[in-house]
């Protein structure tokens, strides 16, 4: 199979990482983008160990030049992109809505909804530009329910899936597919931040059916998927793993 040239935003913790690790296992070239730079330089010659090419570049996928410079090294450095993980992605400030405020829903938003916006936006350019390419946006089961005490959260993934299906119309004609995967509880420092200390993650983990969290590489399963030749057929949809959360 010939090697596949794949950028994953917030690919420097969690299930972005695991997902670079997979794609770089199986013999892809794997662009990261984070903001963290010591670790992402760390990741950067994690995956060079692995035998493949690799290549941090610091992004903050809220600043529209920034993505733009990020999707233009790629292609200057690689010549294209074959598939885009949109993986960045924060909790923002969970609690009640009567506590939330303008600076809540920003920091949320920001990322959640105008760094997927904005990353898909220099993507698509790309991509229609090849004629071909694929896209994987991270939602959460949050974004096709509701999250009580994480409403902004949901709210703004349920925007990702908007932004999914949208895109997927828009491009379908284009050779490009646009999916997403949905996260149940899974463990990663966002969940620990989220759940805050043991006796809350218990309790969120006491809703979801298979009574665990779900480990990075299911999800780096799933992404894998979406981005193989083998979901050829597949956009504009949501792939749930969730350890059966949404199925009730
Ligand atoms: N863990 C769960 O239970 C769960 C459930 C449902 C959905 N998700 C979704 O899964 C995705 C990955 O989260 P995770 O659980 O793996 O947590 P994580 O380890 O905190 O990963 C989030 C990543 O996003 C990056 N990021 C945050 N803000 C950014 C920005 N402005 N620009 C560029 N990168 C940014 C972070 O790196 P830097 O800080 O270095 O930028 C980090 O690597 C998120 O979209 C999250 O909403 C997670």
């Amino acid at each position: 199979m010939d090697t596949k040239i794949i950028l994953i935003t917030g690919g420097i913790s969690g299930i972005g990482r695991a997902a670079a690790l997979a794609f770089a296992k199986q013999g892809d070239t794997v662009v990261v983008a984070g903001r963290r730079e010591m670790e992402g330089k760390a990741l950067q010659a994690e995956l060079r160990a692995i035998g493949g090419e690799a290549l941090f570049i610091q992004t903050d996928v809220r600043r529209d030049g920034e993505v733009a410079a990020l999707i233009d090294q790629t292609v200057a450095r690689f010549g294209r992109i074959d598939a885009a993980v949109n993986a960045a992605g924060t909790e923002g400030q969970p609690g009640l809505i009567v506590d939330q405020t303008a600076e809540s829903y920003a920091a949320t938003f920001d990322t959640n909804v105008l760094g997927t916006l904005l990353s898909m936006k220099h993507e698509i350019r790309v991509m229609q530009a090849q004629g071909h390419g694929n896209i994987v946006n991270v939602s959460s089961t949050f974004g096709h329910r509701g999250g009580p005490y994480a409403s902004v959260y949901a709210a703004s993934k349920h925007a990702v899936e908007g932004f999914t299906k949208s895109a997927a119309l828009e491009t379908a004609g284009a050779g490009i597919r646009v999916n997403a995967v949905a996260p149940g509880v899974t463990q990663t420092d966002m969940l620990d931040r989220f759940t805050g200390n043991e006796e809350n993650k218990a309790g969120l983990l006491s809703t979801v059916p298979m009574k665990r969290a779900g480990h990075v590489d299911e999800l780096a399963g799933a992404i894998v998927f979406l981005a193989s030749d083998q979901a050829g057929y597949m956009t504009g949809q949501v792939l749930s793993v969730d350890g059966g959360k949404s199925a009730g």
